[in-house]
C-alpha cells in the first residue's frame, strides 16, 4: 500500500512553509516532509537550474551526482521538456543516470516559479513501477503548492 494522503500532505506543506521567507530553508523542509511521508522511496531531492545544467540541491538519501546537463537522464529530460517523467523501470530509460544502484523506478517533476523553470523534484524508489498515475497527480499538486508559495518571495535558491 503506497498511497499517500496527498490532501493532508498539501495542508501540512502549507502549514510548514507558510511563514518562512528563506527559500533554502523552505526547500529543505519541503524535501524532508515529502521524503518522510512517501513509502518505498530511497532518494528524494531537488536539482536546481543553473544556466544550462541542473545542480544538486537539498535532498534526502545517499550522496548523488552533482551536475546533470539539460536533456540528460530522467531529470534532464523533465527539465528540457517541462513535463513530468514517470519511469516504471529506470533501466529501460535511455541515458538514465545511475546515482544509487538500488533505484528501480522514479518520477521527476519540473518546478516552475512565475512560469520559469527553477528546478526539478526527483523521487527514486527501489521498487519497479512504484509511482502510479494517482501518485503523479498528487505529487504534481504538492509541487504546485510549493511553487506557488515560492512565488510570493523574491528569487529561488
Ligand atoms: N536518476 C536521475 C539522476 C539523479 S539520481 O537519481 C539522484 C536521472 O537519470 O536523471
Amino acid at each position: 500500500m503506497n498511497d499517500a494522503d496527498y490532501r493532508l500532505l498539501d495542508s501540512q506543506l502549507r502549514a510548514l512553509l507558510g511563514d518562512e521567507t528563506d527559500a533554502l530553508a523552505a526547500t529543505s523542509n519541503f524535501v524532508a516532509l515529502l521524503y518522510n511521508a512517501l513509502a518505498d522511496i530511497n532518494w528524494l531531492g531537488i536539482y536546481v537550474l543553473r544556466g544550462e545544467e541542473l545542480v544538486l540541491g537539498p535532498f534526502q538519501g545517499k550522496t548523488a551526482c552533482v551536475r546533470i546537463k539539460l536533456g540528460d537522464g530522467v531529470c534532464g529530460t523533465a527539465a528540457a521538456t517541462l513535463t513530468t517523467q514517470r519511469v516504471d523501470d529506470v533501466h529501460a530509460f535511455p541515458g538514465h543516470i545511475v546515482c544509487d544502484a538500488d533505484s528501480r523506478s522514479e518520477i521527476v517533476i519540473p518546478l516552475l516559479v512565475n512560469r520559469e523553470l527553477v528546478a526539478v523534484l526527483d523521487i527514486d524508489s527501489p521498487s519497479l513501477a512504484r509511482f502510479s498515475e494517482t501518485d503523479q497527480r498528487g505529487i504534481e499538486v504538492i509541487c504546485e503548492t510549493f511553487c506557488g508559495l515560492q512565488e510570493a518571495r523574491s528569487g529561488f535558491i
